[in-house]
């Protein structure tokens, strides 16, 4: 008669999952119309000009002589141009002007190979998917061809990014279709898919990534027939769309499970995210011991460890609280050159934005308090420069 009262642990949790899922169906119908495509903002002609490297009378000019792609023009005059235009016009001025080209349009030439940046650190709430997406976002603005790729089966990166994980995505849509041992894997290729965001792309993620944890184990007992070894699948992965990009940037789960030893290994180089704390950074010692431990383990069976930077980003800052200072310190002490010397500051723009499933390069700056707004950008974009440098400096550039 009443069956919750005869019914197994089992039995009710998957009634429970149900009655969830339905539910949080419901709310997000409510909250995000399916017809509500998240869009990207546009750009005013100054900022356009400024991304581009030209001067806004130059601008428009072009589009006075009907060149490159028309802006939006509203009553007031007012011009404005959407990222994908911005791209054209970066395409449009490499040509016009070779001898620049590089600084117009910065994508990879031959020889400087793909850049993946793994940004890691076993803590939940370190900022690995925050840090992730405004990287990400930040080379996208810069005109790099940027792929995202979700390694957290939280998948919070994603629905920053416009996809929910839960209504989306079907099997093999995330990144363990293209390392999955059996007949199902798939390219990478179809399962990369467009973002609101001109050039940036993603791969994401959902709790399907977990089957890659349960199932590496028994491919490890099964060489034959599994073919390449667990952390060398998410490179082999990344190589089959390594033509279209020119910085991969993923967001590890918060593990030290085969998906980050994977991620580590496809790596050119390390993000390693600290929230300045003393609980932080005493389990980041145990990360760092543990880490080292499983990858020497993964370079004695043939991983390739070497990495063109690795890199502490301290973030959440707040610079004026003694011990976070007196961490941060201790960071630059002994570690030196590797932490950056911008931090990411804590900031009340950032986490309302991440709220609202914005990052402040996608809100407008009138939507927040002035100063609040340009301080935590300013340290974003300190922290994102000096990553591209990084970058520049493995492809040899000045
Ligand atoms: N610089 C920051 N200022 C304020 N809040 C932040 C900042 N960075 C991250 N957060 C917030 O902290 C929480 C954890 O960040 P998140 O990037 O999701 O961490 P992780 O991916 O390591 O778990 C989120 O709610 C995020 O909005
Ligand atoms: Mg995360």
């Amino acid at each position: 008669m009443d069956n919750i009262s005869v019914s197994t642990t089992d039995v009710r949790i998957e009634r429970h999952a149900s009655q969830l899922s339905r539910q949080l169906k419901l709310l997000r119908e409510k909250l995000f119309p399916p017809l509500s495509q998240k869009t990207l903002r546009t750009f005013t002609s100054g900022e356009a000009a400024q991304m581009i490297g030209v001067s806004d009378g130059y601008l428009r000019q072009l589009s006075l002589d009907g060149k490159g792609p028309q802006p939006d023009v509203a009553i007031n005059g007012r011009r404005s141009y959407t990222l994908g235009q911005i791209n054209e016009l970066r395409q449009h001025m490499a040509r016009v002007k070779p001898k620049d080209a590089l600084s117009y349009l910065p994508w990879r030439r031959s020889g400087e190979k793909l850049q993946t940046v793994a940004v890691t650190n076993f803590k939940g709430g370190s900022a690995k998917t925050t840090t992730s997406l405004y990287l990400a976002q930040y080379l996208a603005l810069n005109g790099y061809r940027v792929l995202a790729i979700d390694l957290d089966p939280q998948a919070s990166l994603s629905s920053m990014l416009g996809v929910q994980p839960e209504f989306d995505l079907g099997d093999g849509d995330t990144l363990y279709g293209a390392i999955r041992y059996d007949e199902g894997r798939r390219s990478l290729k179809d399962v990369v898919r467009k973002t609101y965001f001109d050039g940036l792309d993603l791969v994401p993620g959902n709790l399907e990534l977990m089957e890659f944890e349960h199932e590496t184990p028994r491919a490890l007992n099964d060489r034959q027939r599994t073919g390449e070894v667990f952390f060398r699948r998410v490179g082999v992965a990344i190589s089959e769309v390594e033509a279209n990009y020119d910085i991969v940037v993923i967001d590890c789960p918060p593990q030290l499970g085969y998906l980050t030893l994977g991620a580590v290994c496809a790596a050119t180089s390390l993000l390693i995210t600290v929230h300045p704390q003393m609980v932080d950074v005493a389990s980041m010692s145990q990360f760092l011991l543990m880490t080292s431990d499983l990858l020497s383990v993964v370079r004695k069976a043939g991983g390739d460890l070497k990495h063109d930077f690795i890199k502490y980003v301290v973030t959440r800052h707040e610079p004026f609280d003694a011990p976070q200072s007196q961490i941060v310190a201790l960071l630059r002490n002994l570690f030196s050159d590797d932490v950056l010397t911008a931090t990411i500051l804590k900031s009340t723009a950032i986490a309302d934005a991440g709220l609202t499933k914005q990052s402040l390069y996608e809100i407008e700056r009138g939507q927040v308090r002035r100063s609040t707004y340009d301080r935590a950008l300013e340290s974003v974009n300190a922290a994102n420069g000096e990553v591209l440098a990084g970058i520049h400096k493995a492809w040899g550039r000045k």
